[in-house]
């Protein structure tokens, strides 16, 4: 049997700005990469958290979250190409998820482009239902325009992250 891999999560830090926009760059093949200065911005922001996933010791994905009083959004959330389809997104979302319940988060909201089925996936797996539309939110890198569908997940609703 092969040997299992080691997984570690841990809390974003300010200096994981530039790892953040590497990881989005690699994931994401139509959005427009965020850039690290990006990243160091929102990380400054006291309203803003997330989680760093390794495996093996490389970085394989993140989720990066905002909360502010009893709602949070998801910001973003990467698994870069050659570490998917192992769970990491679902353990990402899960235990980010935990977490701001835990800190009394009752609504979470994200956007997700309307044609992005994994992440679709990935989120109603998790509880998420579909609550509106923004069309033509996103601007792909070859300029085509996508709408984007927002999810919601209330507290309560099933989060996904005791089944
Ligand atoms: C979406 C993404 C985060 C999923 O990461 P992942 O680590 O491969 O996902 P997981 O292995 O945790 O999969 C969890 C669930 O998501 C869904 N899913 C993930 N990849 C899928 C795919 N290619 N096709 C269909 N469903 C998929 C499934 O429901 C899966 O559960 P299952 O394995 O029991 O079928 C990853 O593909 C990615 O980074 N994509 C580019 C960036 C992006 O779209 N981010 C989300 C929008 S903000």
């Amino acid at each position: 049997m092969p040997p299992e891999s080691a997984i570690s999560l841990r809390p974003l830090k300010p200096d994981d700005a530039a790892s953040l926009a590497r990881m989005h760059a690699l994931s994401f093949a139509q959005e427009r990469p965020w850039s690290a200065e990006e990243f160091a911005r929102l990380l400054a922001m006291p309203t803003c958290r997330g989680l760093l996933l390794e495996e093996d010791g490389r970085l394989a994905g993140f989720i990066l979250c905002q909360v502010a009083d009893r709602e949070g959004e998801i910001l973003t959330l990467a698994v870069v190409p050659e570490s998917r389809r192992r769970g990491h997104a679902s353990r990402l979302l899960a235990t980010a998820m935990a977490d701001m319940v835990m800190s009394g988060v009752q609504r979470v909201i994200l956007e997700v482009a309307v044609n992005n089925k994994p992440a679709r996936a990935l989120y109603e797996s998790h509880g998420f239902r579909p609550a509106g539309r923004r069309p033509n939110y996103y601007l792909t890198q070859s300029g085509e325009r996508v709408d984007a569908l927002i999810m919601v997940h209330i507290s309560g609703a099933g989060c996904g992250c005791d089944d």
